[in-house]
């Protein structure tokens, strides 16, 4: 099969890569030509384990190239999928849908011969209706199709995540479509993964449903969280108590500072409008939403009190700023909420995080970047362990102690065990526990 994929973001260009590994010939075209100059020479702009490898190797194979020529990409293409960015609309909490309407008057225009217009971008219910109409609009004579083909893939884990789905979800109407999209996907079928075929809307739903149940349930387990600290409970037994309940199930019910990432935060929103537009209000996702920003501010309580009230004029280190281990990605992240009000506190803040500097520099003014996390804790009053990579889960606990000014910890992973930490002398916080 011969695939573009309209934009090179981090679902365009992990999904492209990823198909021409199935052994597709694939395109990848994006607007910015530093961007493609950067892909052409290898460099992969964004931090995913695995994803620079499989691109060089899909890349000698020659399957896999990268263009600024949308037109020419689009007019050899069995399948266009479009993977360009849908933000939240300031103002409103729409998912801002430009891009994507702009690509499918710009595929509409390239077209030739049969084509299959796939969404992988998150779009709300009614878009890939919206899309059809607006291809016909601009070339009333073009033989196409679309689909719509949401993604599941967790930043860290993309690629695993794409060749060994729980399943693969296709919206389409028309056998020719349906044929297309099995070919594509032929490769994981015969690993087992189920295709789910829906009509356009129920494909579209199924990701906003998906995520918000999700971000619901991390919410659920956080606000959980807090009463058990109040009436003496430990939330890690609690969930793992829960999550042992095969309707329930473990996943997702760890406790923490509020989600955060390019998905819940905007899906969740986006599914709230698409709500109140509809007169059929998702009160759950409304609340879960107020719930996850009300979870964040709890922890700067949490972290002032272990602080004795004040941290003006303290040191104080935090471990983790992304908004999870293995990515580079900080949007929504907790730290964005936490660390501009320790800031904002008089606190001198240390940050320690594998790849946050690229994006975190511009975001968190008034920080020290530290290289290491023993000198973001030398003469610390305390240290909050923000996000849980793997090099802050198995600290040298009696060093720390040894090296701080106040051996305090806020844990908002519950990486470290209560006893052991006390046991060493830490003051030590954590998240319902
Ligand atoms: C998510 C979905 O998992 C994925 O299917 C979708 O396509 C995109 O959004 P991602 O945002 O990459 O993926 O990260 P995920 O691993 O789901 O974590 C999201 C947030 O929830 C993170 O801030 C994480 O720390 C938090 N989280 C997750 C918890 O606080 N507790 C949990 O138990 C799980």
């Amino acid at each position: 099969m011969q695939l573009t994929m309209i934009g090179t973001g981090y679902v365009g260009l992990v999904s492209g890569v990823c198909f021409s590994d199935f052994g597709h010939d694939v395109i990848c075209v994006d607007k910015l030509p530093e961007k493609i100059e950067a892909l052409e020479n290898g460099i992969v702009p964004i931090f995913e384990p695995g994803l620079e490898d499989l691109m060089a190797r899909n890349v000698a194979a020659g399957r896999l190239g990268f263009t600024l020529d949308f037109a020419g990409a689009v007019s050899k293409a069995d399948a266009v999928f479009i993977g360009v960015g849908t933000p939240t609309r300031r103002g409103d909490g729409h998912a801002d849908l430009t891009y994507v309407y702009d690509a499918a008057r710009e595929i509409a225009r390239a077209m030739d011969g049969y084509t299959v217009v796939v969404t992988k971008s998150t779009v709300p219910v009614g878009t890939n209706r919206r899309i059809e109409e607006i291809i016909r609009e601009e070339n009333p004579e073009a033989e196409f199709d679309v689909a719509s083909n949401p993604e599941f893939l967790r930043e860290g884990a993309a690629i695993e995540d794409f060749m060994r789905p729980d399943r693969v979800v296709v919206g389409v109407e028309t056998d020719k479509a349906r044929d297309v999209m099995a070919k594509i996907y032929r490769p994981l079928a015969l690993r087992e993964a189920p295709i789910v075929y829906t009509d356009l809307e129920s494909a579209e739903m199924i990701k906003y449903a998906a995520n918000a149940f999700l971000a619901t349930k991390i919410t659920f387990i956080n606000e959980i969280a807090a009463l058990c600290e109040k009436v003496g409970a430990d939330v890690k037994s609690v969930s793992k108590g829960m999550g042992m309940d095969n309707r329930i199930g473990s996943k997702f019910l760890n406790a923490g500072p509020g989600y955060g990432g390019s998905c819940f935060p905007k899906d969740t929103k986006a599914l709230a409008r698409i709500g109140q537009e509809y007169a059929s209000p998702m009160e759950i996702v409304e609340s879960v939403i107020d719930i996850n920003e009300a979870t964040k501010r709890r922890m700067i309580d949490k972290i002032m009190e272990l602080c004795g009230d004040t941290v003006n004029g303290k040191k104080i280190a935090v471990l983790g700023v992304t908004f999870k281990p293995n990515t580079d990605d900080m949007r929504d992240s907790p730290s964005l909420t936490i660390v501009p009000a320790l800031v904002g506190a008089g606190a001198t803040v240390h940050v320690v995080d594998p790849q946050g500097y690229k994006e975190g520099k511009d975001l968190l003014p008034g920080v020290t970047w530290e290289e290491d996390a023993y000198a973001a804790m030398t003469d610390a009053e305390a240290v909050i362990l923000m996000t849980e990579w793997n090099e802050f889960r198995a600290l040298d606990l009696d060093r720390l102690v040894s090296i701080m000014k106040t051996p305090k910890m806020a844990d908002l992973r519950n990486v470290y065990d209560p006893e052991e930490a006390a046991k060493s002398g830490l003051t030590y916080v954590s998240v319902g526990r």
